[in-house]
């Protein structure tokens, strides 16, 4: 409590002497004007760009953007961004014309993934985000989560941009939290975004976790097509991609990788039986290999373990067993490989990107479809729908219908014999990844939640009568 009221102190010292030079700024000779349209020409914009000022392809970064380099814990970056970012309005340094602009990521994932090392995927794309908005050259802080939100709000609002973070119910029905008749200072429910990885349509948690205004104020991660009315930002791979080499065809084993961390994926709900590996291997003269791990306290979709565990595939000649591999060796091990083989699960996985990038093709089951229709995209259900949908397709990934020994033999039988050069999918570069984050910053949220169907307000007090509580919000743009 006291390291929480010491923070809140240095907060206020640096807001104070903030809000005491702000009036003045304003009033003086406004040389950078704070409008949230004026600032963003990073670059040149393309000729041909008509419909978005969104430059095609460069986002040459500004000399004036220091190298990133983390302060101890998130208070320090706070106010070390906070003093860089008074430096800036005070006219003292050339800075970035986004500099004054500032993106509040009330987010754990994202915090615990910068200062405590967390690997989970809402971690690495929290931080994802911070480095590219960092890089575009906003102001970016980081809180644990919604409690502090509405301080740092009420010190910077009219700087700030965005609010992102998990659950942001818990600031949307906080009354001290959410702009209100009563709470005029509050963060406006339109500046809210929701960080929501997959793009569930069955919210996942309690439904007054998420935003009412649903729609692009959830952002995701993955790419699930205009059917899903979310607002997908994603992540790149382009830098960790090209840190990687790719081996030459003539340098690789005569293998395939099967993408499996637990021996349960095998088996539970798995697209192959599992003696097809043993028959493929002595058909095709081919090793399959896998690291994987054998895990009691592991029920994929809630499935208890079978008495006396999950048959083992590793006999010889089956299936070789690396062990559990940490992510260095596993795309060591990959790299070495001829082709990644999906078994069905953890679907939307990103090693499949990983294995493109270092030019191994992918196989990617088809886990439910129509059996009366198998051919009926809009019926399929695979492992990896996103490259389903955006591609590639053949040499690079392959599309097999589950329990089809055929299709799954010959897949096989072509990927080995058609090399593939390293490929990174379009919206997975950086530039694209940029191109949203600019264009996510830059649009005038607060319009678009004028144009909603206003019903969205009856919708919130409706979630909350069904559980047996009373919302009491008018809520204020
Ligand atoms: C700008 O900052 C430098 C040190 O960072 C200081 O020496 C100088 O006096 C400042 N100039 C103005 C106009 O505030
Ligand atoms: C595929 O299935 C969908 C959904 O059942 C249906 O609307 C569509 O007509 C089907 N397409 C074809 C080509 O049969
Ligand atoms: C199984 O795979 C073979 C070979 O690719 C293909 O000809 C056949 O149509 C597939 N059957 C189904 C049901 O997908």
């Amino acid at each position: 409590m006291l390291i929480q009221s010491r923070r809140r102190l240095l907060l206020l010292s640096c807001g104070f002497t903030f809000l005491v030079v702000l009036p003045w700024l304003y009033l003086s000779e406004n040389t950078y004007p704070w409008s949230i349209q004026d600032s963003y020409d990073f670059t040149q914009p393309s000729s041909q760009d008509d419909t978005t000022r969104l430059p095609e392809t460069k986002f040459t970064p500004s000399p004036s953007i220091p190298k990133l380099q983390l302060d101890e814990n998130e208070n320090r970056w706070n106010m070390h961004q906070l003093g860089e970012l008074y430096a800036c309005i005070s006219g003292n340094t050339t800075c970035h014309p986004n500099k004054r602009k500032i993106i509040l990521m009330a987010s754990g994932d994202t915090k615990f993934g910068l200062w405590l090392g967390w690997r989970r995927g809402e971690s690495i794309w929290g931080e994802a985000m911070f480095k590219e908005f960092y890089e575009l050259g906003y102001t970016v802080l980081v809180t644990e989560g919604w409690a502090e939100a509405p301080f740092i709000y009420s010190l910077y609002g009219p700087l700030i941009q965005l609010v992102i973070g998990e659950r942001p119910g818990k600031c949307i029905y906080n009354p001290k939290c959410i702009k209100s008749t009563e709470n005029p200072d509050g963060i406006p429910i339109w500046k809210i975004f929701d960080m929501n990885y997959f793009p569930k349509l069955d919210w996942f948690g309690t439904p007054t976790d998420g935003t009412p205004l649903g729609g692009p104020w959830i952002i995701t991660a993955v790419d699930n097509g205009p059917d899903y009315p979310y607002q997908y930002i994603g992540y790149s791979i382009e830098e960790s991609c090209k840190a990687l080499s790719v081996r030459p065809a003539s340098q690789r084993e005569h293998r395939v990788y099967i993408l499996m961390k637990q021996l349960a994926y095998a088996h539970f709900a798995s697209a192959w039986d599992p003696d097809y590996y043993a028959r493929a291997a002595a058909e095709l003269g081919v090793l399959f290999v896998a690291g994987y791990g054998d895990n009691p306290k592991f029920k994929p979709g809630g499935q208890e373990r079978p008495k006396g565990g999950w048959k083992d595939i590793e006999e010889p000649g089956k299936v070789q067993n690396l062990g559990q591999l940490d992510r260095e060796r596993f795309l060591d091990e990959l790299g070495k490989s001829k082709l990644l083989l999906g078994v069905g699960n953890p679907d939307w996985s990103p090693s499949p990107y990983d294995a493109l990038c270092l030019g191994v093709p992918f196989l990617n089951p088809v886990r439910y479809f129509d059996h009366a229709d198998p051919w009926n995209q809009s019926k399929w259900e695979t492992q990896h729908p996103e490259i389903t949908r955006l591609g590639p397709g053949p040499p690079y990934v392959y599309t097999v219908h589950a329990r089809n020994y055929t299709g799954f033999v010959e897949a096989i039988k072509q990927a080995l014999a058609t090399p593939i050069e390293r490929y990174i999918a379009p919206h997975m570069t950086l530039d694209a990844f940029k191109r949203r984050l600019v264009q996510w910053a830059e649009t005038d949220w607060k319009s678009k939640a004028e144009e909603l169907d206003p019903d969205w307000r009856n919708h919130a007090v409706e979630l909350h009568r069904q559980k047996g509580a009373t919302l009491n919000i008018d809520f204020q743009f």
